[in-house]
Order: C-alpha cells, then sequence, then structure tokens
C-alpha cells in the first residue's frame, strides 16, 4: 500500500542506508495543464507565518539584517535577523523591519529653538542620523518650528540659533492621520515632513514623504504582513539566558516569529528552551533547528515546535561534516523529517545547500514547505558588508556563523555550535570564511529564482505547492547524467542571469 508520503527514489535508497542530496536526482515531468502565471507558490514557515513566495534568508552576519528582511518581506518571504548582533541592537532590526510600511515614525528625535545649528550638526554626527528633519520644540515641549537639510545647507553661520533657521508655525496634525492622507496633506503644500502632535502641542510622530511616497509606489500585493499590515520579520535567538534576554526585547517590537537557531535542534538545551519558551510567549510561533533525522523531527514537533528546520552539514560554507563526520545529505534528510510529521500541519524548512532553482523545486517536492537561503541571497544590495574589488570582479564576503572570525566576534555565534564559554584561540570552527560574486538587487535575484520554481511546477504539473510535493516524483541520477544537466561541450560566451560555474 502506498503511504501517505513516499517517494520511492528515496525510499529505494534509505534501504541501503543511502543518503541522497538534491545532484542525485531530478524531478519527472508529468502530464501538464498548468498556466506558469497561475502558479501559486503561497506557503508556510510555521503554523501561523504565511508566505507568499517559499524563501526564507539565513540567519547569518553576511546575510540577514534589516535591508534584506525589509525587501525580502516586501518580495514575498521571511528575513530571521542573525543572533551576532546584541540583543538591543537584534530588537532594533526587527523594529526598522516593522515599522517600515507605515512611513510613521514614532516619537521622532526633535531638537530645540534655543540650541545653536552646530550643536545640533555635532549631535548628528555623533548619533550617526541619516535624516535632516527635525521638528524643532520650545523649551516647554511644544512644537514651534521644523528644520530641513535644505535650512542646514543654506546656513553658513553654525554659531547662531536654531530658531533663526527653522520654519516657524510648520505644517503638522493634530491626533491620528492616515499615510494616504499624510500623503495628501504633504502634496497639497510641498511640504517634506509633516509632524503629528497630541492636543498640547507635543510631537507624537512624524511623517517623512520619501518614506511615505516608497511605501504608497511599492507593489503591496505581493507584500508579506501581518494583520496590521505590518511587513513579517523573524529573528534568530540562542537557548537558554540567551533566548530570553533576546525574547524580551524582541517581543515588544513585534517580531512575529523566532527560530531557535543551533546547529543541533534534537538536543536537551534546544527542549528545555522551547518548552519554557512557549510556555512564556504561547501566541509566538517558534521555529527550532537544526536536524536531519525523522525521529527527531517527531521529537520537536511533539515538543511544541511550531516550524522545524532541516539541514545539518549541507551549508556552503559549512565544514561540520568534515570536521565532527556528521551530517546527511539534504534530499534524504528533508525527505525523512517531512514523512515523519506528515499530516501534523509543522511546516518543514530546507536550511542550506540550495545553489540553483531547480534545488528549489526538488526540495519542495521531497517534503520542505519553505526554503532557508544563505549563500543564495548573500552577495545582493541588501545584504550586509561592503562591496569587494578583486581580480577584476566585484564580490561581497559572506562567512559560517561557525566560521572562525563569526564565533570569535559574537557569543550568539558560539552558542549555535555550543562553543559560548570557549576562550577564542581555542575554538573549534565549523565553518569557513569567504566571498561571493555581488549579485546586484535581491528583486532581481528572486525573481529568477521563483520563476525557476514555477517552471518546474509546471512540468510536473502542479498549480500549486501542495501539488508539487504530491506529485513530484524523483529518478536517480548518475554522475554522467549530472554532467549531462549541466552546460557541456560549448564554452559559455554571456552568462545567464539564473546560471552560472562557482
Ligand atoms: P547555504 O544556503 O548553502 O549557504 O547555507 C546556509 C545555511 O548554513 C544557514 O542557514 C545555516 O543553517 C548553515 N550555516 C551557517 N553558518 C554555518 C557554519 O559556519 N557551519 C555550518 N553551517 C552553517
Amino acid at each position: 500500500m502506498r503511504k501517505k508520503f513516499y517517494k520511492e527514489a528515496i525510499e529505494i535508497a534509505l534501504k541501503e542506508k543511502i543518503a541522497l542530496t538534491f545532484d542525485d536526482v531530478r524531478l519527472q515531468s508529468d502530464y501538464s495543464e498548468v498556466k506558469l502565471s497561475e502558479v501559486n507558490v503561497e506557503s508556510k514557515f510555521s503554523r501561523n507565518i504565511n508566505l507568499k513566495i517559499p524563501i526564507i534568508s539565513s540567519a547569518m552576519d553576511t546575510v540577514t539584517e534589516y535591508k534584506l528582511a525589509i525587501r525580502l518581506a516586501e518580495l514575498g518571504g521571511v528575513g530571521i535577523i542573525h543572533k551576532s548582533l546584541t540583543s538591543e541592537e537584534q530588537a532594533k532590526h526587527v523594529s526598522r523591519g516593522k515599522h517600515h510600511l507605515n512611513a510613521y515614525i514614532e516619537k521622532p528625535i526633535c531638537i530645540f529653538s534655543d540650541e545653536s545649528v552646530e550643536e545640533v550638526l555635532n549631535r548628528k554626527n555623533k548619533k550617526g542620523y541619516s535624516f535632516n528633519s527635525f521638528p524643532v520644540l520650545n523649551r516647554e515641549g511644544k512644537l514651534v518650528g521644523i528644520v530641513t537639510g535644505n535650512d542646514f545647507e543654506f546656513c553658513d553661520d553654525h554659531s547662531i540659533k536654531i530658531n533663526k533657521i527653522m520654519t516657524t508655525s510648520p505644517l503638522h496634525f493634530v491626533g491620528k492621520i492616515n499615510i494616504e492622507k499624510a500623503y495628501q496633506k504633504m502634496r497639497q503644500t510641498k511640504k517634506k515632513a509633516l509632524p503629528v502632535t497630541d492636543k498640547k502641542g507635543k510631537v507624537i510622530g512624524m511623517y517623512v514623504f520619501s518614506d511615505v511616497k516608497r511605501v504608497l509606489n511599492g507593489n503591496k500585493n505581493d507584500y508579506n504582513v501581518d494583520s496590521k499590515g505590518r511587513l513579517i520579520i523573524g529573528a534568530a535567538i540562542g537557548v537558554y539566558d540567551d533566548a530570553f534576554s533576546r525574547l524580551e526585547k524582541l517581543v515588544r517590537e513585534n517580531v512575529d516569529v523566532v527560530v531557535i537557531d543551533t546547529a543541533h535542534g534534537d538536543s536537551k538545551p534546544v527542549y528545555e528552551t522551547l518548552k519554557k519558551v512557549k510556555n512564556q510567549y504561547p501566541e509566538l510561533d517558534v521555529v527550532v533547528g537544526n536536524v536531519s533525522i525523522g525521529e527527531s523531527a517527531k521529537r520537536l514537533a511533539n515538543a511544541g515546535a511550531d516550524g522545524i528546520k532541516v539541514g545539518q552539514g549541507p551549508g556552503s560554507i559549512c565544514t561540520t561534516r568534515i570536521v565532527a563526520g556528521i551530517g546527511r545529505p539534504q534530499l534524504t534528510a528533508v525527505y525523512d523529517c517531512a514523512k515523519a510529521i506528515y499530516g501534523s500541519g509543522i511546516p518543514i524548512c530546507a536550511d542550506g545547500g540550495l545553489r540553483y532553482s531547480g534545488d528549489m523545486v526538488i526540495a519542495i517536492a521531497a517534503g520542505a514547505d519553505s526554503l532557508m537561503m544563505g549563500k543564495m541571497l548573500a552577495g545582493t544590495d541588501e545584504s550586509p558588508g561592503e562591496l569587494i574589488y578583486l581580480k577584476g570582479r566585484t564580490w561581497k564576503g559572506y562567512r559560517g556563523m561557525g566560521s572562525l572570525g563569526a564565533m570569535q566576534k559574537s557569543a550568539g555565534a558560539r552558542q549555535r555550535y555550543f562553543q559560548e564559554n570557549v576562550e577564542n584561540n581555542k575554538l573549534v570552527p565549523e565553518g569557513i570564511e569567504g566571498r561571493i560574486n555581488y549579485k546586484g538587487p535581491l528583486e532581481k535575484v528572486i525573481y529568477q529564482y521563483i520563476g525557476g520554481l514555477k517552471a518546474g511546477m509546471g512540468y510536473v504539473g502542479a498549480k500549486n505547492i501542495r501539488e508539487l510535493r504530491e506529485k513530484g516524483e524523483f529518478d536517480r541520477i548518475t554522475a554522467a547524467g549530472v554532467r549531462e544537466s549541466h552546460p557541456h561541450d560549448v564554452e559559455i560566451t554571456e552568462e545567464a542571469p539564473n546560471y552560472s560555474v562557482d
């Protein structure tokens, strides 16, 4: 009898204790009436976190900070802010993501009318403010003016007081005003900033025109948002105290989902932390990882995980399998875990090892609901880090969180590999530090990834992710098959936007 979730090619290999990975298989095509324009790639990351595209960004210091998390959520996925940041910094990144779409700045930075221009500019420099619009208050804390970039730019004498350069009786709004109305008001009056005050004249918020315009011009249908219309943002936490000191601040900033991010999810510290987190924050979705064995996934599901992350050793920057001899090729790992908890409603996230969009199609057909990517998203405009110009090419840094550099820098990274109390010169790395080709804007790469995923679904005859998982049948292929699959016997003269040989 056919089991509920059964992929023959993987099962046959498993019987002989052979674990497979993406390159070991390809999907068979099947009769299809599916139009690519109608393919639906919506999915889930965890019980309550929906996805418009099944892409999650890795919690790594060269992949996900607020910029990438914001853009990815705008494109329909979810970014997981890494935990090499302090708990305060990490919460700030979440906050920027959660506030991004309302363009409403709560408690904007204000200045006083009797301060000198120099004092304000010095403070701006010291604190690293990147903006130039400031509501101006008198010493009773009431709004009396506004200064914007032009006022500073056209001021030659920095010793004069702010009240000499500010616009008095500024445009403002008393009470609550939504973004559309704020936009109309600023357009009509050609003002770049709209402070919002309470009835007593105290500034409670502000809209800035450039933000408002950006938000209103965005493609809102693609955005992955919460019930209040804010972008969905996730964050990584460790175990025990690390988890709780982060959670307190993350929850205050309305984080949507947290990931207990460890190299070995089927371990006592993870279970103890999960239990306590679910007790203390029953409303919060908690994804747990990483595991690679079906029995581990079952244990985590029974312990209350809202999502399970699978991947031990497949990452492009990972050396766990070499250093520790541990891990399981990713196709079998995903399949075994998905099969073990099939029908439970707990989504599986395939984490690591994805190299091309074809691997995404294969991972989903093997049981994944979502795909976590490091390498495939690193090197974009939105990923952290500067551009590197070397050997005539443009690169960005990409490194494992278990690399020496990442672990030396942060306790969060050390804890992922259970080495939080180890001295810097005694660390045993499980990852490497490297660089990766610069890829340009995130939107461009995601477009290709989703295009490839939809193409694969079309070949299988799957209208949606569930159908791909149910219908996708694998052939196991040989090394000759892999060679045949890639371009061969031809020198590539033009790089394709979705194919390159690293
Ligand atoms: P990639 O998409 O193949 O580059 O893999 C990214 C994934 O590798 C991450 O989401 C983590 O699960 C995992 N990872 C991150 N840093 C390390 C490391 O230093 N060693 C092992 N695995 C890592």
